[in-house]
């Protein structure tokens, strides 16, 4: 039987959470004298603390109560927000997979929590029978799934997530960043089957909104009220708030985005495959591409050097680079170098 309470750190249980101005009088009619603001300008007031606006706009979109939504800043915040929550510094222990999002890693060490690691296999799938193995000797708190995983590209199956999700005594984040692009679309409508489940998503990807710093998780109710406890009370600028607002319901330009991302993405995966430089160029359920190259130490710089800049994974992933799908343009522009560096080096590739 799930127990959420008993996975709560025992000091956020008994926490009494801050309670801003705007959490005891909410309405947008009235003389404000209660949060020490100027009262001149247009952005002099405190945003939302809980982004009512635009939790309505995702709820419907998503099909999912406003209450079981968290708006974060970033969905690493959210990532931050999860240890706190759930581990106790230098005693409890969290779970990822490797390679994946550098970010689990560098969380778990600033809350001084171990994050276990089990390899994905050598084409990157979930081996879902090392984790559950680890999951029935190891008390975890947190495990976290990131699908589209990143840097490989490839997303899970839902069976291989499933059961991690079911064999886990502790929360488990499915990362859905790349969600949007890939054909396994999200376990959303899954939610209600998993009391351990976050999940989570973002405004910086698909939604073409890095700058703003929006991310979400998804969770029951009673998950993200404890969040809620912890986030600073405003956490989501207004103007953030307002431009993630516009955003969502400009559906067009997302939906003709996300096409046009993807056949980019077709072409450049052709065009890659063809150059000798080229080893291999891993499926993607993303919008980057993980290539192996003869010498990813060198291309990078060479790269660099022409004002292109990819990110080099090579200590993750022996000689891969990972390659962002950009604008038609700027995929020639990188396509045009890849070129003229084999020419200019084809004794050496
Ligand atoms: C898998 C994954 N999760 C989360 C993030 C961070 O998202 P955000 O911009 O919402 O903090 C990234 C960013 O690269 C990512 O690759």
């Amino acid at each position: 039987m799930f127990d959420l309470k008993k996975l709560i750190r025992t000091n956020i249980n008994a926490l009494q959470p801050y309670s801003s101005a705007r959490n005891e009088y909410s309405s947008a009619e009235g003389v404000f004298l209660d949060a020490n603001e100027n009262p001149y300008g247009q952005w002099n007031r405190y945003p939302d603390p809980y982004q009512t606006a635009l939790k309505a706009e995702l709820a419907k979109q998503k099909g999912i109560n406003p209450n079981q939504i968290l708006v974060g800043n970033g969905s690493d915040e959210i990532i931050d927000l999860l240890f706190r929550v759930f581990c106790i510094p230098g005693t409890d222990k969290a779970l990822g997979f490797t390679p994946s999002y550098g970010m689990y890693a560098v969380s778990a060490a600033i809350n001084d929590v171990e994050l276990v690691t089990i390899p994905l296999t050598d084409s990157f799938d979930l081996d879902s029978e090392a984790a559950i193995e680890l999951l029935k000797q190891k008390p975890i708190k947190l495990t976290f799934i990131c699908s589209p995983n990143n840097p490989s590209g490839n997303a899970f199956t839902q069976a291989k997530i499933r059961e991690v999700v079911q064999a886990a005594q502790g929360i488990v984040v499915l990362d859905e960043a790349y969600a949007d692009f890939s054909e396994q679309g999200s376990w959303l409508e899954l939610l209600p089957q998993f009391p351990n489940l976050v999940i989570t998503q973002t405004m910086s990807k698909a939604r073409g909104l890095a700058a703003a710093r929006v991310g979400f998780a998804f969770a029951s109710e009673e998950i993200i009220a404890v969040l809620n406890k912890v986030k600073p009370p405003y956490n989501v600028s207004e103007l953030n708030q307002q431009t993630v607002l516009a955003a969502l319901r400009n559906e067009e330009s997302f939906a003709q985005q996300l096409e046009q991302i993807k056949n980019e993405k077709r072409k450049l995966e052709r065009e890659l495959a063809l150059l000798p430089l080229v080893r291999k160029v891993y499926p993607s359920n993303a919008n980057f591409l993980l290539v192996e190259v003869t010498d990813a130490n060198r291309l990078y710089a060479q790269l660099v050097e022409r004002n292109i800049i990819v990110r080099n994974r090579h200590k993750e992933v022996p000689n891969c680079i990972r390659i962002s799908i950009g604008s038609a343009t700027e995929n020639e522009i990188l396509l045009n170098a890849l070129k003229q560096i084999e020419n200019e080096e084809s004794t050496v590739y």
